[in-house]
Order: structure tokens, then sequence, then C-alpha cells
């Protein structure tokens, strides 16, 4: 019997469909998102344990909403409907759904019959809260299922196929956080399918190499850009594990907008971990073409425009002999990345133009391997460690493409970029020795175009203003500000002031993502 290759979540429009794919993976399940139309041989192929209909903000009555033959998918594999889904599941099956009387919205409590929840041996207990967010309601469960719990309002909130043991569905959302008890219920509904949770490292690392053999000839070369960031590095690495070393070219280019000595300490990372690098120092290119530009996209453009030249440079004068046999370019694409582009339901509003390599395929005319395409950030951690990155080097806090570029707000000068290396190395030592720094997902200092007036010494001063900014966050979509201790922030803020000459004031940024974003610019 062919193997059976985890969950199919077909995305009906929901904010949230994404969380579902992370639950399942983090239980050890392995999950894609597809639009809710992925054709049906696509989704045979693919031979799920278990389909997932996400929710969604449309009615099942509206004619343009998003729709598919349930049936067919039952052919399939075993269905869990969420939300939409649980209605349009209700809907084809011979169920009632119509308009609720007022939305269910946010967090109510669920109890679950004292009968059934002791015959289904849930491993939760009967009481619990749970987050909604509703127009349409079941008032009829389709033929052959059974209505097993109400919610708070009194509506059906789940149903499932108590004849063929085909399907179940859920009115509420398992897989956000606020819902108690969610992970388990996924858990739950994963051995209902019969699954295995065998998404563990050593199965990724074997699903990104057959990924890679099945993309790459047995002839063919590869560029690698490295970032000094985690994704690049695990990406390089595991292709020089795969293809060998004299097949993977990879360049790191020294922007000048690394923090204090990281070019250097990175570069010596990279040969530790046997990559073939080739390290470019294109400080003064990036000053030069950085001089007197402001604005944060015009910035951005010219950093990544940039960053395709000194690239090409290199690819036309230290890798000249190796042009004909290099046809592929190695991408560190995730797949949050990847869901954002399979949505069949709208894409979102560009808020800044992320700097990576996305010029450079077109431009050089090479094909694209991405190995961590079906991973999510800390998947592509775990594949890290497992090709033996360290610790300290995988756990570092992402940085930008465009580095401490957009960190300086206004134009860059290389005066600048050193007060701020200086006071970003404080900041970030200072998280070191408190024990603070894995407790945030990013910290940072950024430079303001902000003079005040100080006093230092018995002399006035009249220099630039810092911020702080330090934020917790699970993949960088929503961020809340740290809560340091005062002592914390008055350590920090007494350091940089004594040490670094051109900051005579600190300010700490207690803005969440929404309604700001992480960096600055
Ligand atoms: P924002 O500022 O959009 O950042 O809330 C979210 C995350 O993305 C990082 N970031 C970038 N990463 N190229 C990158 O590779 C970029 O151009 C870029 N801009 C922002 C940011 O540091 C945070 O982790």
């Amino acid at each position: 019997m062919k193997e059976k290759n985890g969950f199919l979540i077909l995305d009906f429009g929901s904010q949230v469909t994404m969380l579902i794919a992370r639950r399942l993976r983090d239980l050890g399940y392995y999950s894609e998102i597809k639009a809710y139309n992925e054709p049906l041989d696509k989704i045979k192929e693919f031979n799920p344990d278990g389909i997932i209909l996400s929710g969604g903000p449309n009615s099942v009555y509206d004619e343009k909403s998003p729709n598919r033959d349930v049936k067919k998918l039952l052919e399939i594999a075993p269905i869990l409907g969420i939300c939409y889904g649980m209605q349009l599941l209700a809907n084809q099956l011979g169920g009632k759904v119509e308009p609720g009387e007022s939305r269910e919205y946010g967090l109510t409590e669920i109890n679950w019959d004292a009968e059934l929840h002791k015959n289904l041996k849930l491993p939760w207990p009967a009481k619990h809260k749970i987050w909604m967010s509703h127009g349409d309601v079941v008032t009829k469960p389709p033929t052959n299922a059974k209505e097993l719990l109400r919610t708070s309002s009194h509506l059906a909130g789940f149903i499932a196929d108590e004849v063929h043991h085909k399907y179940m569905a859920l009115q509420y959302h398992p897989e956000v956080s606020h819902s108690e008890h969610g992970i388990e219920f996924l858990k739950y509904f994963a051995s209902w399918c019969g699954a295995k949770p065998t998404w563990k490292s050593q199965h990724i690392l074997h699903a990104a190499e057959a990924m890679v053999l099945k993309t790459v000839g047995p002839t063919d070369h590869v560029l690698c850009a490295l970032s000094g960031g985690v994704d690049s590095s695990v990406v390089a690495t595991l292709l020089t594990k795969i293809l060998g070393a004299e097949r993977v070219h990879c360049v790191f280019v020294n922007n000048g907008l690394l923090r204090l000595n990281e070019f250097e300490s990175v570069m010596a990372a990279y040969k530790t971990y046997g990559l073939n690098v080739i390290g470019v120092d294109a400080e003064d290119q990036f000053l030069t073409a950085l001089k007197d530009i402001s604005d944060p996209e015009k910035k951005r453009k010219a950093i990544g425009e940039l960053f395709i030249t000194v690239f090409e440079q290199t690819l036309n004068k230290e890798l000249k002999h190796l042009k004909d046999k290099i046809h592929f370019l190695a991408q560190g694409t995730l797949y949050p990345d990847v869901i954002e582009s399979v949505s069949s339901l709208g894409g979102s509003v560009t808020i800044k133009s992320h700097h990576n390599v996305g010029g450079l395929p077109a431009k050089m005319k090479l094909k694209l391997v991405e190995p961590v395409r079906n991973l999510f950030k800390d998947e592509v951690r775990r594949l890290g460690e497992e090709l033996g990155l360290t610790h300290e080097f995988i756990s570092r806090h992402p940085f930008p493409g465009p580095g401490l570029g957009i960190r300086i707000m206004g134009d860059i000068t290389k005066q600048k970029l050193e007060v701020l290396k200086k006071a970003d190395q404080i900041f970030i030592q200072a998280l070191r020795d408190e024990g603070l720094y894995h407790k945030i997902w990013q910290a940072f200092c950024v430079l303001l175009p902000v003079q005040t007036v100080g006093v230092q010494g018995d002399g006035r001063t009249y220099e630039n203003v810092l911020a702080l900014r330090a934020v917790t966050s699970v993949d960088g979509m929503t961020a809340d500000w740290f809560d340091f201790d005062a002592a914390f922030l008055r350590k920090v803020s007494n350091q940089i002031t004594n040490q670094v000459r051109g900051v005579n004031r600190i300010v700490y940024d207690v803005t969440s993502k929404p309604p700001a974003t992480i960096e600055w610019e």
C-alpha cells in the first residue's frame, strides 16, 4: 500500500489556516496547505492520512463562496471540517446551515456532554474555553451524523459521522491558542485517522535531501548567496552535504551593514561547517550607493540592486571558469512565503519590499533550488542542528537582508554605522549576560535622526537618540514588546550613553506588531 503523507489542509480563506499546519507539525504530523480548489488528482497523489477543511469568511449560501465537492474528498481520506469547513460538510451531506441570530465571536465556554466525554475517551476536561468566529450555524446535522456538542449559545459545536466514521467537524477553532485543548483535539483527530507522528528531525532531513536530488542533476553546480542568517546557512550546509563542496559555491557579501565583527565571525563559522565560500568585501560600494538616500523603500531597493550587481561581478570573476556548470541558485524560501502565494483567495498588501535574492534568478538565467520551501522557521533550525550547526549559531535572532541600513533612520553614513554597531553590541551582550537573549525573538537598536540636548561631564551635548527594540514572536507576523525589568533598561542605557560617543538619550519602543512592524523601516 502506498505510504500516507500526513494531512492536507484546504484553505477556504481563514486568517488562521496556517496555524492548523503549524500545530499538526508540532505534533509530529506532516501537513501542507493547498488552495480550496486543489485538483482532485493532486490530492490523491499526495495520499493524505486526513483532509482538513479550514474556516473562511464566507457563507455557504453565497454563490460566490469557495466550494468543492466534499463527497469526492471523502473517497480519499477522513475529513475534519472547521467552522466554514463544518458548514460546507453539513450543507452537502444532508444537514442544514442557517444564518445565526447573532455572530458568535471570541471566547466562550463549552461543556462536553458527560456521557459523550466518557464514551469518546476525550483526554481533556469536559468544560473548557474555546474561540469562535462565525455567522452561519449548523441547525441540523448531516444524515448519518450526530450532533455531539452544543456551544453555550445552544448551537451545534461538534458533529461526527457515526455510521461510517469518515468525518468530524467543529464549529470552533482548535488551531487558535485561545481555544483550550485545541492541540489535543487535533491530536485526537490525527490518531482517529490512524496517522503516525513521524515528522521528526531525521524525516525533515530526508525530505529536504529528496527534494534537492529531484531538482539538481548529477553534474549541475549550485550558487548560494549567504546572508549570515540561519536559513541560507542551513540551505548551504544541506546542499554541501548532499552535493559536495566542489559543486556548491557560496558567496557572502560584506555590505557594511552587518553587526560589529559579524562578517569575520560568520565567515569563520562557515569555514568550520565545510562550506566552499567566497567572502566579498563590498562595504565601500554599498556606502557610496546609499549616500544621501533617506526613504526606506529607496534604501531597500538600492541595497537589493547593488547586491545583485556585486553577486554578478563575483560570478563573472572568481567563478568565471564554472559559469557553464552553474545552473542553479539556492534560495532559503520558507513555507510561510509559499503559503502566501498558494492562497487562491487574494494576496496581502506590500508593507515593505523584503530584500533577499529575489531578482537574481531571472537576471542570471538560473533555475531555483529551494530545499526548505516546505519548512517553518523552527523546522529549519531543527534541520540545522541535525546537520551539525551549533546551537549558538542556529538560535541567533533573525536579521533582515538590508541589515543595519533599515535601523538608521534617514541617510546612512560610516560614522552612524559605527555608532549603531557599538550600541547594538552592548545591548545584545547585556541580553546574553542576563540570560534574556533566548527569551526574545529579536532585539536591536535603532539610530534616530533626532538630536537632543544632554549633559555629560560638565558639558552640554547635542547628540542622537537611540531606540531599543526587543520583541517576542512566534513567526515575525505578529509581535509583542518584551517587558524588561527597569533595572535592566537602566543598566543598558547607562552603558550605551557612557561608552558610545554620539548618543545621549535612550528610549525603549513599547509598540506591538500590529500596529507597528518589528523593524522601524
Ligand atoms: P517587519 O519589520 O516586517 O519584520 O515586522 C518581520 C521580520 O522580517 C525581518 N525583515 C526582513 N528579513 N529581508 C529579510 O530577510 C528583509 O528585507 C526584511 N525586512 C524585515 C525582520 O527583521 C523581522 O524578523
